[in-house]
Formats: C-alpha cells, structure tokens, sequence
C-alpha cells in the first residue's frame, strides 16, 4: 500500500506552516520521510542539501526536528534538565552554551520550576512541552511538530506558537501537523492539506481554510472562518485572519 503519492513540496526558511488532513491522510509518514526516519520507495527528498536517503541520522538531526505525537515516546531521561540537555550534548556545544539555552526553553515553555523533575511525573501537557523545549534547544532549520496543540491549555498553546515565531523570525522553517483548524488558521501563514496521501491544497492558510472544498478532505471550517465569510461582503473590508481582527472591527462597526 502506498501511504503518499505524487507529493511535490518546498518548504522556505522563516515560514509557520500548517499541515492539515483527516486521520490516515498521510501527514505523519510525510513528516518522517522529512525527518529521515523511514525513506521513500520512489523520490528524492533534501534537507538544506542533504538527501535523507544519503545523509547520516547525526547530520539530519541537528538540521530537520520532529516532534512525536505522544511526547512518552522520545523522553527517557531522569530530569527534565537532562532530557533537553541531551541532544545539544551529542553536538559538542561548549557547556555554556548548552546551559543558557537549556535555560531559555525551560523558562521559554514554563518548565523553569520542574527542571529537577522526573519528566513521567508531569502532566500531559507538560510532558509535551519537554518534548517541544529538546528539541527546539537544537535550533532545527525545519522543526515538525505532530499533533502539537492536542492536550495543551490556552496558555501553553500562546507559549508554543511564540516559541515557534521566534523560530521562524530567526530563518528557520515550522510546520505544525494538526486537525486543530482554529489554531491553524490563526497561528500559520501557509496551510497544506493532505487527502488519501495527495495534497488537495498547499496555499495561504486563510484562503485554504476558507474553503469550503476543505470538507471534502474531511476537516471543518474554523468557526472564525465561517463568520467572517458572513460577513465579509457587507460589513468587514477586508480578510479577517484571527478572532482578535474580528473583534476589533465589530467594536468600531457597533
Ligand atoms: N508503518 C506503517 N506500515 C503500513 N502502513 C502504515 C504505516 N504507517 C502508516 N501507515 C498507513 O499509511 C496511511 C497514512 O498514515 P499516517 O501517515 O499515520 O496518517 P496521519 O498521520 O495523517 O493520520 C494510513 O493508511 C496508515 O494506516
Ligand atoms: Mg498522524
């Protein structure tokens, strides 16, 4: 059975990408071909130059990031300091260096207080947010992050989508595989949908997901889309791109 097919995909530096599709659509196979964990039957995919298929794990790794959906299977330290610590320790960063950045994400994802913590005894939400802090501690040009938001409180989500803006301010490419339309559609710039393994859309996230053919791959239309639509042609004078935009119209309209 073939997971993908016909996939044609470039991903720029400094961009927030989403990638959207129903379950079984495929993006987690796109995400580990990315990565290099499994390789392509057919096709060639390059990461700043390298091919996964060619380029060795250690190379690819401090170039392309992935974050696992459940975060229980990549932390295996006793400390939380440790488990971000781990992966810059592979890379011979000098000591000062790999403590002021393992600092800056535990205080950048509100871990700073659990740092001598055992990561199992966190909470869910928590347990992935260690999973995000190690591996934007090695500062990826292209971080994936799978089913990111699921779990996550209001406050972590901010977090995360600062975190992830700072990454992408600094020339590094972010792509959040999610179902969570309203995230999406607030948070990235690009949207890229996937279909029985095609992609049926890859265009401006507020456009895609405006689109009521979105349906058609089996995801929603975010609320604030919808309403917008509503009331795009009489009352608001141009594209509505976040629930704050449309308040702020509708405050200076009532
Ligand atoms: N290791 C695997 N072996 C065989 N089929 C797989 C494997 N991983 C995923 N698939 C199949 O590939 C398709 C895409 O799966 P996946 O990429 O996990 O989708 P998504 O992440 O969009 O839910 C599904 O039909 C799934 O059953
Ligand atoms: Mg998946």
């Amino acid at each position: 059975m073939q997971a993908l097919r016909g996939i044609d995909l470039e991903l720029y530096a400094g961009e927030m990408v989403g990638l959207l599709g129903e379950n079984g659509s495929g993006k987690t196979t796109l995400a580990r071909l990315i990565v290099g964990l499994i390789r392509p039957a057919k096709g060639r995919i390059t990461v700043c130059g390298l091919d996964t298929t060619t380029a060795s794990a250690y190379e690819l790794a401090r170039r392309v990031g992935l974050v696992f959906q459940n975060p229980d299977h990549q932390i295996f330290e006793k400390t939380v300091w440790n488990e971000v610590a781990f992966g810059p320790r592979n890379y011979q960063t000098p000591q000062k260096e790999v403590d002021r950045r393992i600092e800056a994400e535990l205080r950048g994802f509100d871990l700073w207080v659990y740092r001598s913590r055992l990561p199992t005894s966190l909470s869910g939400g928590e347990r992935k947010s260690v999973a995000f802090a190690s591996t934007f501690v090695l500062e990826p040009s292209v971080l994936l992050l799978d089913e990111p938001t699921k779990g996550m409180d209001y406050g972590r989500k901010r977090g995360l989508e600062k975190k992830a803006r700072d990454l992408c301010d600094a020339g590094r490419a972010v792509v959040f595989i999610t179902h969570d339309v309203e995230f999406a559609f607030e948070s990235t710039q690009r949207a890229i949908v996937l279909h029985q393994g095609k992609i049926l859309f890859d265009g401006r996230t507020q456009e895609v997901l405006s689109d009521p053919l979105i349906e058609k791959a089996g995801l929603r239309l975010p609320p604030i889309a919808r309403l917008a639509a509503l009331l795009q042609d009489s009352l608001l004078p141009q594209p509505i791109g976040s629930v704050e935009e449309l308040c702020n119209h509708l405050e200076m309209l009532l």
